[in-house]
């Protein structure tokens, strides 16, 4: 009995295994915001997780000016707390500079391409020691450790900011080698 409550279990969890994999496959990468710290943090908490995340300030990328009435815009009608203008500020200032006019916005839609080849060693530390170092330091990249998923949306991210990819499938390669050479630890 005992085997077959074992067996039907490794079953259960192959299925949920595998319909995972398939629902993330070909579905679109979504951007990951970190909650800030500071002020804003209390804010942000108070006023703006009650309906949805963060994660999709990330879609825009505009002037103050434009913040305000995209805010003002997509809650009309809705039922909000009321801010000080204080903290009014602090949020517009906090939005404005993150999601900066200077950014690209993340893609709505960017869905990851299928790759069969795969970066060695000197094809990652080339891209590193050539695309990467144009804006910053390298220790940023080595500080920071990743699943492919995480290192995806930094890739994107760098791609809104400047960073040359020839092509998806090449910022795809570089997303899967950073996961190798620098993943997520486990034991953090
Ligand atoms: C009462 C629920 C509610 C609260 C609280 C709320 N939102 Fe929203 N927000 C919504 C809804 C609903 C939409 C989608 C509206 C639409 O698509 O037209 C939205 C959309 C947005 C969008 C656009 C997202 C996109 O995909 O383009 C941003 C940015 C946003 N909200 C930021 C905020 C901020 C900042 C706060 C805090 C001040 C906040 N929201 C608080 C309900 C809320
Ligand atoms: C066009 C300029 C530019 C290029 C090219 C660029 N970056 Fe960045 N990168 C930035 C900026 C600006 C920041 C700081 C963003 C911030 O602090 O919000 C950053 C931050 C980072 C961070 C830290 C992000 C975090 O959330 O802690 C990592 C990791 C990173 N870059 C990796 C890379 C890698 C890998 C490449 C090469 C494939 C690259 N960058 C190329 C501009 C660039």
């Amino acid at each position: 009995m005992r085997g077959i409550a074992i067996t039907l279990g490794l079953v259960c969890l192959q299925v949920m295994l595998s319909s995972t994999v398939q629902a993330q496959f070909g579905s679109a990468t979504r951007p990951q915001v970190a909650m800030p710290d500071g002020p804003v943090r209390n804010i942000i908490l108070k006023n703006c997780v009650a309906c949805h995340g963060i994660d999709d300030y990330a879609f825009h990328a505009l002037t103050r000016e434009r913040w305000t009435d995209l805010i003002e815009d997509r809650h009309e009608g809705l039922e909000m707390t009321r801010m000080s203008r204080r903290d009014r500020n602090t949020l517009l200032d906090y939005l404005a500079e993150t999601f900066s006019e200077e950014n690209t916005p993340f893609p709505r839609q960017y869905v990851p391409p299928e790759i069969d080849t795969y970066y060695e060693e000197e094809q990652g530390l080339l891209v590193l020691d050539t695309m990467c170092t144009e804006c910053h330091a390298l220790d940023r990249v080595y500080e920071t450790r990743g699943s492919i998923e995480r290192w995806r949306v930094l890739l994107l991210e760098m791609r809104g900011r400047g960073a040359f990819f020839e092509s998806n499938e090449e910022m795809e390669r570089m997303a899967e080698w950073l996961s190798r050479v620098q993943s997520a630890n486990l034991f953090e």
